[in-house]
């Protein structure tokens, strides 16, 4: 692995790698930018991103060419069952055309809809987790982190997750209808016991992609663990994780889980009213421009 120049890097130190699955929507850059410039600060961290595209946009490679990060690159499309609605017809070369094809399709009900029923990053995530297996050995010291690009890191959570020997989890802020949902813990024993979940608490693991992290040698050992199609939205963090592990083994990170140290903060769509008036007349604001 190249350790590129600007980054700190300690040889005996686990390396982070942050696996974040992308589409392309008008608010992609931005969220990457963002998301990009916190991961800067994190020492040893090794960024995986995926695109749902059918080959490697120009706004993701430029992003990652600029970045002083260590990372791959990959992409592989969602099936077409599996889509977003308003997505199916599209490639990545204009984010515009994605917004009209978009208001035309996407509803309220069917963005609740793909929210609640569709699970989303599956082939993505999967992706990240295929080429970990065939790049890394078990002399590899590592934590995988399903880092999405629509939260807020505190740079703390990256140190609290780097020594996690199976499985790792802390409280995610503003998710799942709570402004905390956490796991509860025996303060005797100080194990996990339960969750404060309030939907779905009879999910195995109700607890969000951000509140958990796993060590790479686990990964590798847990082969054959995947995210699946065939659960529902807000099950894929059960689904892999009752292949991981079980309640019991369960490392809790953030000061016996009393720090919120990531935030489910999601940005807004954007109101694009005077572009969709400008691209009714052939127009675009970002011509020559990428936004
Ligand atoms: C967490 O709780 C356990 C059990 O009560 C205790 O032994 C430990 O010191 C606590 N750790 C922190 C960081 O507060």
């Amino acid at each position: 692995m190249c350790q590129r120049d600007c980054q700190h890097w300690d040889p005996e130190a686990p390396v982070i790698y942050a696996v974040t699955p992308t589409y392309a929507r008008p608010v992609q850059k931005a969220e990457l930018t963002r998301l990009s410039q916190t991961l800067m600060h994190v020492s040893n961290l090794h960024w995986i991103v995926i695109e749902d595209a059918v080959k490697k946009s120009s706004l993701v490679e430029n992003l990652l060419a600029r970045t002083n990060l260590n990372h791959t690159h990959l992409f592989v499309q969602t099936p077409v069952p599996y889509r977003r609605k308003g997505s199916v017809n599209y490639s990545i070369t204009n984010n515009c055309d994605f917004f009209i094809t978009n208001i035309i399709m996407i509803s309220m009900f069917f963005n609740l809809f793909s929210f609640f029923f569709q699970p989303r990053g599956v082939e993505q995530r999967n992706a990240a987790l295929r080429w970990l297996r065939k790049n890394k050995t078990m002399n590899d010291k590592g934590v995988v982190y399903f880092a999405d690009d629509d939260n807020s890191y505190s740079l703390q959570v990256f140190d609290e997750m780097r020594y996690t020997k199976e499985v790792s989890v802390w409280p995610v802020g503003l998710v799942g209808g709570l402004m905390v949902e956490k796991p509860i813990l025996n303060l005797t024993t100080g194990k996990v016991v339960g969750w404060n979940s309030a939907w779905r608490p009879d999910r195995p693991f109700p607890i969000d992609m951000a509140g958990f992290a796993i060590s790479l040698q686990h990964i590798l050992k847990k082969s054959k663990a995947y995210f699946a199609y065939n659960v529902s939205g807000g099950f894929q963090e059960s689904h892999i994780l009752q292949q991981l592990t079980v309640r019991e083994n369960l490392e809790p990170k953030a000061d016996n889980c009393t720090q919120v140290l990531v935030w489910h903060t999601r940005t807004e769509g954007p109101r694009l009213t005077e572009e969709n008036k400008l691209i009714a007349r052939g127009i675009h604001s970002d011509v020559g421009l990428e936004v």
